[in-house]
């Protein structure tokens, strides 16, 4: 069975899966991907040998977990009903004290439940998204979670910064860098998928990553908003627009076709 992302994550990629596999190379050693969200391009292509990563250390763990124990993500998965005291209660669990399987039942659950599928934060990383208004949400999907588990089996979960991959890149592999989007506007920025948000110095040193893997003979393709601040950055890259429709909308300028960057 094909795996699909089992988490729905804003900025997921399923829409442009295939301009980004368009972009791909035919050949590459590992597949390296450290802004993995929901893994939509991971779960499309499903490489042989892949680095995953992420700075949410909640959805490194989730991955684990998937990978690791899917028989208990399950298990647990099952006994959640679908009930906004429920929802408020694991809302407030402590659940960084919860083994892997325990972590990754608790983030599919809120994400299936919460407003938009949304995962924010507050300063003190306490998960505040409200209950959603969905009627019959599919907490638990077993054949894709089973499905997703068969394909994380021979890859690496890391938590960290993006820059890390630049330990682990080797020539001739392949990044994709998904990373959150630089604001079309001030006011429609979207930058808290962690305490910390991602701002314009995040953005300048992504690029620098970028020219070095390509200056190590890595394959690199990085997505991006249209902002005039992209094109400054890339200016020495191949730089090519995409219309994506989006639905949850990471940039706040309503829901229909934006345009996107893909960059290599
Ligand atoms: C646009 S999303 C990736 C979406 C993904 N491609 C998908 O299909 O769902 C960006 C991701 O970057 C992560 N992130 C934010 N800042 C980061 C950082 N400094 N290093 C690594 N990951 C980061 C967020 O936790 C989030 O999961």
């Amino acid at each position: 069975m094909k795996a699909r992302p089992f988490i729905k994550w804003v900025g997921g990629k399923r829409q442009l899966l295939p301009e980004l596999v368009a972009r791909m190379p035919k050949e590459f050693g590992t597949y390296h991907e450290p802004f993995v969200g929901g893994g939509a391009l991971f779960f499309e292509v499903r490489p042989k040998m892949a680095v995953l990563s992420d700075v949410n250390v909640r959805l490194v763990r989730t991955y684990r977990g998937v990978r690791d124990n899917v028989n208990e993500v399950i298990r647990l998965l099952k006994t959640y009903p679908h009930d906004k005291p429920f929802f408020l209660r694991m809302r407030e669990q402590d659940i960084d004290a919860g083994t892997d399987a325990e972590v990754a039942a608790w983030f599919i659950y809120l994400n299936k439940t919460c407003f938009n599928g949304l995962y924010r934060v507050n300063k003190k990383g306490g998960f505040n998204v409200p209950f959603g208004d969905f009627k019959n949400p599919t907490i638990c999907d077993e054949d894709n979670l089973r499905a997703c588990s068969e394909a994380l089996q021979t890859t690496r979960i890391v938590c960290g910064d993006f820059s890390g991959v630049l330990l682990r890149a080797s020539p001739g592999d392949f990044v994709y860098m998904d990373s959150p989007y630089v604001p079309l506007s001030a006011t429609s920025s979207f930058t808290s998928y962690t305490e910390k948000g991602f701002g314009p110095d995040d953005q300048k040193l992504l690029r620098d990553v970028a020219v070095k893997l390509k200056q190590r003979s890595a394959h690199v393709l990085l997505s991006n908003s249209s902002a005039g601040m992209v094109r400054e950055l890339y200016k020495d890259f191949v730089v090519e627009e995409v219309m994506a429709k989006r639905s949850v909308n990471c940039q706040g300028a309503g829901r229909g076709n934006i345009a996107e960057l893909l960059i290599h």
